[in-house]
């Protein structure tokens, strides 16, 4: 397998990618708009083509598996979805609706949570100031503790999360509670979509299944949910569908009983998918 990133010489502009479909390529139409559409997105950097005319879609109650080798642009779909870097060109629409997702504020505002590769967690804070870091809860220009703390047993409960006490620091935690206060976060802004790079890539065997279990919880609660790993086992534990990047660019949608040979054929660039495999 190759690390190196695909690149080319200077491209001439790309036209304006089409609308949206009804539902992902090789796929019988969905009844429902997707809460995400991504058609078209490129982003390069410098001669790095990071991203090239990837289209992806996500609906309401849906986890899609997102799946690539290292340097396949998956972090980088994070990061435009999230608003911390601007396409250069593509559509984006959210519940039907086209949208400029200009920064990581308007992202939360149009109702998109992302945790990141690193998590961007404070240590030394427990796990309701984590939840409500740079968002905290005030009354009359005081703390209010009280209302975070019952927020923070409410969607800790909801995602079914095993955390032993709300006032325990980060750095008391395992790497799978950590993991399980960044999903949590999530969950405070009552977002629509949520977008987790690479949740289960450190974890234990327990700890993986246990963040496979908030994922589930966060279909369960009707969130559109795109879960990016390297972990086939993971992904297809919890995926509805599952999409590969190769280079930059999308190489096949596979249902999450697909064969572990096309999906590993895809990943490394021995088959080039256009439809639905599996
Ligand atoms: N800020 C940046 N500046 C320059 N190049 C970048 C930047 N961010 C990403 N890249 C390049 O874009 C390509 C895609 O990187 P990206 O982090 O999206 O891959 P990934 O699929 O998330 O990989 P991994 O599995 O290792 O996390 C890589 O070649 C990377 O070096
Ligand atoms: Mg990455």
């Amino acid at each position: 397998m190759t690390n190196r990133p695909l690149t080319h010489p200077a491209h001439p502009p790309a036209a304006l990618p089409p609308p949206c479909p009804p539902s992902p390529p090789g796929q019988p139409p969905l009844p429902r708009t997707p809460v995400l559409c991504l058609q078209g997105i490129t982003k390069r950097f410098g001669a790095v083509e990071a991203l090239l005319d990837v289209s992806v879609q996500v609906h309401e109650g849906e986890v899609v598996g997102l799946v690539g080798d290292n340097a396949a642009g998956k972090s980088t779909l994070a990061k435009v979805i999230a608003g911390a870097l601007q396409p250069d060109t593509g559509l984006i629409e959210l519940g039907g609706e086209p949208v400029q997702i200009g920064s990581p504020s308007s992202a939360h505002a149009l109702g998109i949570a992302t945790v990141f590769q690193d998590l961007a967690l404070c240590e030394n804070l427990d796990v309701t100031a984590n939840l409500f870091l740079g968002r905290e809860l005030k009354r009359s220009g005081l703390m209010h503790d009280g209302q975070m703390e019952a927020h923070t047993r409410s969607v800790l409960h909801d995602l079914r999360a095993n955390i032993p006490s709300i006032h325990t620091p980060l750095n008391q935690l395992s790497a799978g509670q950590r993991q399980a206060v960044a999903i949590a976060r999530t969950l405070i802004g009552r977002p629509r979509l949520v977008v987790l790079d690479e949740p289960t890539s450190s974890l234990s065997v327990a700890q993986t299944a246990e963040v496979l279990t908030h994922i589930e919880r966060l279909r369960d609660l009707g969130l559109g949910v795109i879960f990016i790993s390297h972990n086939l086992t993971d992904v297809r534990a919890v995926a509805d569908r599952i999409e590969v990047l190769r280079h930059g660019q999308n190489n096949g949608t596979f249902g999450p009983d697909a064969a572990q040979s096309d999906l590993i054929g895809a990943i490394t660039g021995a088959t080039r998918f256009g439809g639905l495999g599996g």
